[in-house]
């Protein structure tokens, strides 16, 4: 446990991107309570976890939950029964979660139902598709949360519609304080780069359980990648690899595309900034291509991140639609660096504005203060 002033805070992730903003997280809500970090293991491949704790300094969690992987039900529960044990063993005075994954839905549940005020970090954002696992862990978070902190005014707006008794404070996103704090000191792309890559490149990523658990659809996803005039760079998750691994389809780089293991936090915006184009179903790729200017192709049916699109930085296309990929593609090319405006998701102050919120909470001040 680190120590703040006072009040204890468990702040609970578990993922790959949610180690990312734990990191600026952790350090501002040391300043305003003794943090318990808790990691849930959910991701635990060291590519997926120890080697992002690594590159962004972030200490050992005081404790890990080794979930590991299984199925949805499994998984959320063995979060939530093992969070209510060490809740009880801790007992914190909030739990603060991030986000909208398995690890977020067990960890927010379980202080929920022992009456520990919930505070969700990335509150209030929709796909408007209740099929999609992270759109129902999101909506249930935002309804058992005391303290709402959202990252854009439409998430403000909507929570403060859905959820008048709660307190909606807009913080902006701590992924950009992340950004913001290591884009001056990232890796030469030559040094992360397969030899056989050269200068321009499309930096792809894709893991999405909608576009993985339907192999004809993730084969001619690859395929339209493998044909692109320019290499293809796939830094591919160990779920699509696994997916490709059952069906046999697992390609050794084929074409144009050049697969390659997932890589860390530092490589993978260095690759988003020099990439002439991405092509992702991430919604952590989507908004570090709009903060650092490169083009982006979301492959996927909608965005919770639709301020990218709006402004010109993102371009939605259906993975039912591998011949509007390959002409987004062909059209994006030669796009050149976005000039949109950058501040759709705050200033790179989230973490600071979160701990203040997380402060008021705890009662050191109103928290009508932080409300309005
Ligand atoms: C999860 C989140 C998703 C987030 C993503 C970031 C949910 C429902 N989804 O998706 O919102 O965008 O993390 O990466 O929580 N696996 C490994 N090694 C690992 C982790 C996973 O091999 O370290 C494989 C396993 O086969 C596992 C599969 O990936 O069954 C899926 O992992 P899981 O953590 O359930 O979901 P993600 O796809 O990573």
């Amino acid at each position: 446990m680190e120590n703040g002033s006072s009040g204890a805070i468990a702040l609970c992730y578990g993922t790959r991107p949610q180690v990312v903003k734990a990191s600026v997280l952790r350090k501002s809500l040391t300043q305003v309570g003794a943090v318990v970090a808790i990691d849930t293991g959910q991701h635990y491949d060291y590519e997926l976890n120890a080697l992002h704790y690594e590159q962004l300094g972030v200490a050992a969690p005081d404790h890990c939950l080794e979930v590991g992987s299984a199925s949805h039900a499994e998984q959320t529960a063995a979060i939530l029964t093992r969070a209510e044990a060490l809740f009880h063993a801790c007992q914190p005075d909030i739990v603060v979660v991030i986000g909208d994954t398995n690890s977020t839905l067990g960890c927010a549940l379980a202080a929920a139902k022992l009456r520990i005020p919930v505070v969700h970090v990335e509150a209030g954002l929709r796909a408007r598709d209740m099929q999609m696992a992270e759109e129902i862990n999101r909506r249930v978070v935002d309804s058992v949360a005391q303290l709402l902190c959202t990252p854009c005014a439409a998430a403000t707006e909507r929570m403060r519609r859905e959820h008048p008794d709660a307190v909606v404070f807009e913080t902006g996103d701590g992924a950009y304080d992340v950004l913001r704090q290591r884009a001056s000191a990232l890796p030469a792309v030559t040094d992360v780069l397969p030899g056989r890559t050269g200068d321009r490149f499309i930096y792809a990523t894709l893991h999405r359980a909608e576009l993985t658990d339907t192999p004809e659809l993730l084969r001619s996803v690859l395929e339209v990648l493998s044909q692109l005039p320019v290499p293809v760079v796939l830094a591919m998750h160990p779920r699509t690899r696994a997916a490709l691994l059952a069906t046999g389809d697992l390609p050794a780089g084929a074409g144009s595309l050049v697969i390659m293991p997932p890589v860390g936090y530092l490589e993978s915006l260095a690759l988003t900034r020099q990439a002439v184009l991405v092509i992702t179903d991430s919604g952590g790729v989507q908004r570090e291509c709009y903060w650092l200017g490169t083009p982006c192709i979301t492959v996927r049916e909608e965005t919770e991140w639709v301020e990218t699109v709006d402004l010109g930085a993102n371009r939605l296309v259906s993975p039912q639609q591998p011949e509007t990929l390959r002409a987004a593609a062909a059209a994006l090319l030669d796009a050149g660096r976005g000039a949109w405006r950058r501040d759709a998701y705050g200033n790179g102050d989230a973490a600071a504005r979160v701990a203040e919120a997380v402060a008021a909470l705890l009662g050191h001040r109103p928290t009508a203060a932080i409300a309005d």
